[in-house]
Order: structure tokens, then C-alpha cells, then sequence
């Protein structure tokens, strides 16, 4: 029999599942701070609901098939949609802007490479009912704080940020009708990846002439004027522009100028975005995205729900975890077991067995010798577990109250009342 996971799929050793859980409990920690209350949904759902709304990327990667009952539906690729569905809802009776956080598993058959799995973990943070710029800045604040919480700094990350309404602007002015929109962002989202010539035939395709296409290679070198000053005068794209500038200047109020950064080739891949995009970056380049998210202001009416306005990002484990460890920032495990509790004969063992419970009931980490062992077996299992020490149970010990408790770092040894090792 094979003995290993499929191709994109991880086993999460108690080492890994150790890293899992840090993270979760910072993404957990931080989102408690700008006040986001959690969810989950299935994590089967209809086709339909990929289909219609994530774009053309995802559906090709889409775990899918025809279920028993005749439904056609796939495993989750994204949380937005169903996030969508849920608040949708819901949304029409609650107080507004609504704060929630999930931390999914997610699956999408891609190949699978460095950052890059089969199934992740993504933490999601969405705001919905909001649609002033100040929720933009709060919601790249909180995907950078969750950065800075790790130990991350800005000289390790940064988010590029961008505006969909804004490069669409530029796009028109160059050519591109709105039903050719989508595959120019499409092209755009691949310049780091793809080579010029590849990113300009899609633009030609998508309308665009040659030398306009030429033109919009040299996109990521222009700051926020400079694009402005190639837009025209459509003033919806102007106040995009403005709207922008805006988000910039909340950031740097809230202290967060050193980690951000315009950057107008950034368009996102997924359909749905409508205005603000950003990703978080390695500084260094040697990884992929760490997170990824915007605004989506039409995505909860074209589910069915209300037509409220919606923003949020999604920051995967499979990154993050790899830039942890390169930087070294995998924090120590503490030691699963605290106390070892030996007897030096059987007889000891249910006085043995009623300091155990009562230390667990203490909350202690406790671990005992299930087989009755030599007490020079039972010190060398202690080693092996790591106990921080180890409370020896013997006949002249236990007759005054007492027992031999040993510090396993240092070996020193003293004998104490019981009742002192029960309290303290
Ligand atoms: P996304 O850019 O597709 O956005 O994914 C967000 C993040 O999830 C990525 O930056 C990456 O860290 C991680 N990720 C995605 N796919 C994989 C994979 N195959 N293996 C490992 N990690 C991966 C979304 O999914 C949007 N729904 C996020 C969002 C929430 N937008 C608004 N709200």
C-alpha cells in the first residue's frame, strides 16, 4: 500500500500542526483587535457559485463533480462567494459595517510548486456595508498588522496597493472596451510572470494598438501622479484616483506609510474586484503572494443578497508558513509534558495516580510509566518526552507526605510536601 498523501495535500505532523496552530492563533489574536467575530460555511458548495463569480483562473482549477443526488458541485476554491451567499442573507437585519473573519481550508487543482498547494488554510477578513475609503485602509492595516504580529517587518514585507476602477480608466483611455476589460486585467495580472511580448498580444487582443500595448509595459514605473496625468479626464477615474490618495493618506496616519507602496500593474486575477486591490509581498521577492484581497462592491447582489458594498482579503498558511521559517520566526514549542510523575514500587502507584489527576486538574501537561517500569526506565522515558520535571513517588517519601521533585534542566533535587507540589 502506498503510504503517501495525494500530490498538493499535506499530513500535518504534530511539528507541523504545532506551526498550524501558531498561526491560526495570531491570524485569531489580531483579527480580535479590529473587531471581527468568526464564521465557517460548507465546504462543498453548487458549481454555479465558482462558475458565475471567481473567473475563469479558478473555475479551471475547481475540484468538481456530480454528487449522488445528481448536483453538480465542488469542493471550495475561495471563501468570497460563499461569504457572500452567508451575509447576504443576513445582512439586511444587522447593524452595519459587519466584521467577520473564517479560516477555511481551501482546494484548487493547480500544480503544485513553492507557495503553491493542491489545499491551503486562508485566513479571511471581510467588511461589508461600508463603502468610504477609510475601510479600505482598515482592512490593509489589519493584513498588516497580522504581518507585524509574526515578527515581520517593513523591511521583509510590503503591500502593493492599486485601484481596478483607476487602471480600468487607463485601460479605456488606451483603447480597451469595457466587455474587452476583463481579459486586459487578465493580461496586466500576468506581466510579472509572462513575458512582454505574451502580455501585449493579449492587450491587441483585448483592443488595444500596438503602441498603446508598448505603452502599458512601462505601467509599474509610473507613481500615482504620473498615471493620473495619463488618464483623460473621465471624472469617475479621476475620483478613483482621488479615493485612492485618500486610502494612502490613512495609512501613513495610522503609522503604516513605511509598508505600502502604489503599485498600478497590480489588477488581482479573481472577476469580481471593483476598486482597491493590494497584495502583501516578500521584500526580497523569493516568494509569491502572502496575501491577496480588494474591494468587491457588487458581488453580494449578483449572489442574490442586498446590494451592499464589500471589501476583504484572503492571506493563505502555505507562504506565510515558508517565510517564517526562512526568517526564523517559528516560535519554540513549549514542552508537551511538564511533570513526570514516577513510582519507585507498584505500591506507590495509586497515591502516584492521584498527584497525576490532580496536577491535570491544576491544568499541568502530565505524563506517567504505564508499565511499571525500573525507576531508571522511567527518569530515561521522562527524558525522552521532555519533561521540564520529574516527581518521584518513594516508600520513605510518601510515608511523610512528601516527594523527590527534580528540575530535569538543571538536576537539582528536593524533597517537598505534596500538598506544596498540589498548590504552587
Ligand atoms: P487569492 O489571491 O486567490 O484571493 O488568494 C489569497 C491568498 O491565498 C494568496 O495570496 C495565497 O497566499 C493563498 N493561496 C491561494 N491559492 C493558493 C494555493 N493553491 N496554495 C497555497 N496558497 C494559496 C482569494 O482567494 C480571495 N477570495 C481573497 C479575498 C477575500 N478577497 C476579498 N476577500
Amino acid at each position: 500500500m502506498d503510504l503517501t498523501s495525494l500530490p498538493g495535500f499535506r499530513d500535518f505532523y504534530p511539528e507541523q500542526m504545532a506551526l498550524r496552530d501558531h498561526v491560526f492563533t495570531v491570524w485569531r489574536e489580531v483579527a480580535g483587535r479590529y473587531g471581527f467575530v468568526e464564521y465557517d460555511g460548507p465546504p462543498l458548495e453548487p458549481l454555479d457559485l465558482y462558475v458565475r463569480k471567481s473567473g475563469e483562473e479558478i473555475v479551471g482549477q475547481l475540484y468538481r463533480f456530480t454528487d449522488q443526488g445528481g448536483r453538480e458541485v465542488a469542493l471550495r476554491p475561495e471563501m468570497t462567494p460563499s461569504f457572500a451567499r452567508m451575509v447576504g442573507a443576513r445582512a439586511g437585519g444587522m447593524p452595519k459595517p459587519i466584521r467577520w473573519y473564517s479560516i477555511p481550508q481551501l482546494f484548487r487543482y493547480e500544480r503544485p510548486q513553492k507557495g503553491r498547494l493542491r489545499e491551503h488554510f486562508q485566513l479571511n477578513l471581510d467588511i461589508v456595508g461600508e463603502a468610504g475609503e477609510l475601510s479600505d485602509a482598515e482592512i490593509i492595516a489589519a493584513a498588516i498588522d497580522m504581518l507585524r504580529a509574526f515578527g515581520l517587518s517593513s523591511e521583509e514585507f510590503v503591500a502593493r496597493i492599486s485601484d481596478r476602477e483607476l487602471i480600468g480608466g487607463l485601460l479605456a483611455a488606451h483603447g480597451v472596451a469595457p466587455e474587452a476589460m476583463g481579459a486586459a486585467f487578465a493580461a496586466l495580472d500576468k506581466l510579472d510572470r509572462e513575458s512582454p511580448e505574451w502580455v501585449c498580444g493579449r492587450l491587441e487582443e483585448a483592443g488595444v494598438s500596438e503602441r498603446s500595448a508598448r505603452e502599458l509595459l512601462g505601467i509599474p514605473e509610473l507613481d500615482l501622479p504620473a498615471l493620473l496625468g495619463r488618464v483623460g479626464d473621465d471624472p469617475a477615474t479621476l475620483e478613483a484616483g482621488e479615493r485612492l490618495r485618500r486610502v494612502f493618506d490613512h495609512l501613513e496616519s495610522f503609522g503604516l506609510g513605511a509598508f505600502v507602496r502604489f503599485d498600478p500593474s497590480l489588477v488581482r486575477g479573481l472577476a469580481y474586484y471593483t476598486g482597491t486591490v493590494f497584495e502583501l509581498w516578500d521584500r526580497r521577492g523569493e516568494f509569491r503572494a502572502i496575501c491577496g484581497g480588494g474591494r468587491y462592491d457588487r458581488l453580494l447582489a449578483a449572489v442574490g443578497g442586498p446590494d451592499l458594498p464589500a471589501l476583504g482579503f484572503g492571506m493563505g498558511d502555505v507562504v506565510l508558513s515558508e517565510l517564517l521559517k526562512a526568517r526564523g520566526l517559528v516560535p519554540e514549542q513549549p514542552a508537551a509534558i511538564q511533570d513526570f510523575v514516577i513510582c519507585v514500587t507498584d505500591e506507590q502507584r495509586p497515591a502516584a495516580l492521584g498527584v497525576v489527576h490532580a496536577l491535570r486538574d491544576r491544568g499541568r501537561r502530565v505524563a506517567y510509566d504505564f508499565a511499571g517500569r525500573s525507576v531508571g526506565r522511567q527518569f530515561k522515558a521522562a527524558n525522552q518526552v521532555g519533561a521540564e520535571r520529574t516527581i518521584v513517588l518513594g516508600p520513605d517519601e510518601l510515608s511523610r507526605g512528601e516527594a523527590v521533585v527534580r528540575e530535569m534542566s538543571t538536576g537539582e533535587e528536593k524533597s517537598v510536601p505534596l500538598g506544596s507540589i498540589l498548590s504552587d
